[in-house]
């Protein structure tokens, strides 16, 4: 009788402890995964995009006047002062939007100043890819700053932000070296490209509010694929030397609509994806080689998923369902980059360009 009543008591441990120790074993495997996944997945209950911002519509169009453009705004002429208008950047590898960058803003920035490390934010070591190609850009010369920082491999317990807060340091010392009170300085990543015409119509108003942020339209992999229009970090901001500060997370609540085009995982070579995949702050997404493989990055590039094979990131559910087989495929190329049009290096950013290179 004891023995029957032990045997019953201990029975359901012999089942129930396997049955556990599998779980918290998937569980400690996925867990990573896991929270990002749930975290995109109920973005839309804690993450709302517009809230955070005041958006000012935005005029532009081929052959209007200055004027006019700056009375749509509510904004008027300046016939005052001459700010100058200089973009700065951080490099890593990025030759092809950089060449986009440069001939879109050739005519309406005065300085471009391009800063590049011999390490990754992630503390590897890194070529000075844009010193390597110097010949490339020898048409720009004229307009070009070009700065070196040698950084040293993460101290331990360092994480990526080591790196990237050292290199805002010495951007704003370069800065200090050509910009006068009241420039415009655009603070933005190399993929992240404002319109001419938008910096134009804010070099030629004045009562432009600052800083600045322009939301940008947001593609992956080319032009041909149209996310959203969720991109808010770039910004343009009137110099003070002294308080100015080089960052890349919201300084104000003003939102110029729809100010140009931000293109993530652009490039033209798969070697390219697979290194971007590698080395940056992303790296932690790679759930295994085969997300590294050519035929599965090429078959995302053509069909516009995401190439960790992550949920799509929305800020409403109707966004994520619009979303969730991928971005949509676009046929128009009207309105892009000039560069992009004039020149078939670039053809692979425009619909119908999908297929990639190895390297
Ligand atoms: C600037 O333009 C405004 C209106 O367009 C005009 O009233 C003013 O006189 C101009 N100032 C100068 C210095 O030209
Ligand atoms: C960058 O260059 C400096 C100076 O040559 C060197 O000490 C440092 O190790 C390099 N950084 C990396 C990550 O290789």
């Amino acid at each position: 009788m004891r023995r029957w009543f032990t045997c019953r008591r201990h029975k359901p441990l012999y089942i129930a402890l396997p049955i556990l120790f599998i779980l918290a074993t998937y569980h400690i495997i996925a867990s990573t995964y896991i929270i990002t996944d749930i975290g995109y997945l109920a973005r839309p209950l804690w993450d709302n995009v517009q809230e955070q911002w005041d958006i000012i519509q935005h005029y532009t169009t081929e052959g209007l006047s200055l004027e006019r453009t700056c009375q749509l705004h509510g904004w008027s002429i300046n016939n005052e002062t001459k700010p100058k208008m200089i973009d700065a950047v951080i490099f890593s590898v990025e030759l092809d939007l950089y060449e986009v960058r440069l001939r879109e803003l050739w005519n309406v920035v005065d300085k471009f100043i391009i800063l590049e490390s011999n390490a990754t934010f992630t503390g590897k070591p890194k070529p000075f890819v844009f010193a390597d190609n110097a010949e490339r850009f020898a048409f720009a010369k004229e307009k070009l700053v070009y700065a070196r920082v040698n950084q040293q491999p993460l101290p331990p317990h360092e994480g990526p932000f080591y790196n990237e807060a050292a290199m805002r340091v010495a951007m704003n010392e370069n800065i200090e070296k050509v910009a006068n009170d009241g420039d415009f300085i655009i603070m933005s990543d190399v993929d992240e490209i404002p319109r001419a015409s938008t910096l134009r119509t804010l070099k030629a108003c004045s009562g432009v509010p600052s800083p600045l942020h322009l939301q940008l339209r947001n593609y992956i992999y080319s032009y041909e694929f149209p996310l959203d229009l969720n991109s808010w970090r770039a910004r343009v901001e009137r110099y003070s030397k002294g308080v100015t500060a080089y960052s890349h997370g919201q300084q104000s609540r003003n939102l110029l609509a729809d100010a140009g085009w931000h293109c993530s995982f652009c490039f033209r070579t798969i070697k390219e994806f697979v290194f971007k995949m590698t080395s940056y702050s992303h790296a932690d997404r790679v759930r295994g080689d085969q997300f590294l493989s050519k035929d599965h990055i090429q078959n995302v590039i053509c069909t516009g998923q995401d190439i960790f094979g992550m949920y799509p990131e929305a800020y409403s559910y109707k966004e994520l369902i619009a979303k969730w087989d991928g971005a949509p495929k676009s046929d128009s190329a009207v309105g892009l980059p000039k560069a992009v049009l004039e020149d078939d290096r670039f053809s692979f950013l425009l619909p119908g360009g999908c297929e990639r290179q190895l390297e």
